[in-house]
């Protein structure tokens, strides 16, 4: 095994914490779907996809270097939001806590010279940077819309469209 026992249980770990975020973000796409936005329900459900492909790279990873996944129970998500807004807000709060994690390893890497994982971190530590910019500017357009109905309306329409070309 190329990497340390810690360093597998430090992966497993990340690998659950991906998977929830797909499980989470399914849940806000529910709930979209359920209040009727449809654009934001698609944005959403891409961002579960993704969550899945982040989780099946670190699988993919932890197997490369003769490491074993273990996977542990994926908690349950959250199922009842206030409003569009307050699901995006928390979404952006999820991944500055994702990127938290990503950092962890990548010093836990570093403090192990394990530098082939502090290598394979180096794309999700460009990928938080990605993520946070794109849902942090939903929230500000939250903000700017307020309590606007047509605004909202059309944010929708523009976020089904971002779902499908992103
Ligand atoms: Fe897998 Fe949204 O970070």
């Amino acid at each position: 095994m190329m990497i340390s026992e810690k360093m597998n249980e430090s992966l497993n770990k990340q690998i659950n914490e991906e998977l929830y975020s797909s499980y989470l973000y399914l849940s806000m796409s529910a709930y979209f779907e359920a209040t009727n936005f449809h654009g934001m329900a698609v944005w959403m459900k891409h961002q579960a996809d993704e969550e899945y492909q982040h989780a099946m790279k670190i699988l993919g990873y932890v197997n490369d270097v003769g490491g074993r996944v273990k996977l542990g129970a994926i908690k349950e998500p959250k199922f009842e939001w206030t409003n569009p807004k307050e699901v995006f807000a928390e979404s952006k709060e999820h991944e500055i806590f994702i990127t938290k994690c990503i950092h962890g390893l990548a010093k836990q890497a570093e403090t192990e010279d394990d530098y082939a994982t502090r290598n394979f971190l180096s794309w999700f530590i460009d990928e938080q940077v990605e993520e946070i910019a794109s849902v942090t500017e939903i929230v500000d357009r939250f903000e700017f819309i307020e309590d606007n109905k047509s605004a909202l309306f059309l944010l929708d329409r523009e976020l089904a469209r971002r779902g499908q070309t992103h």
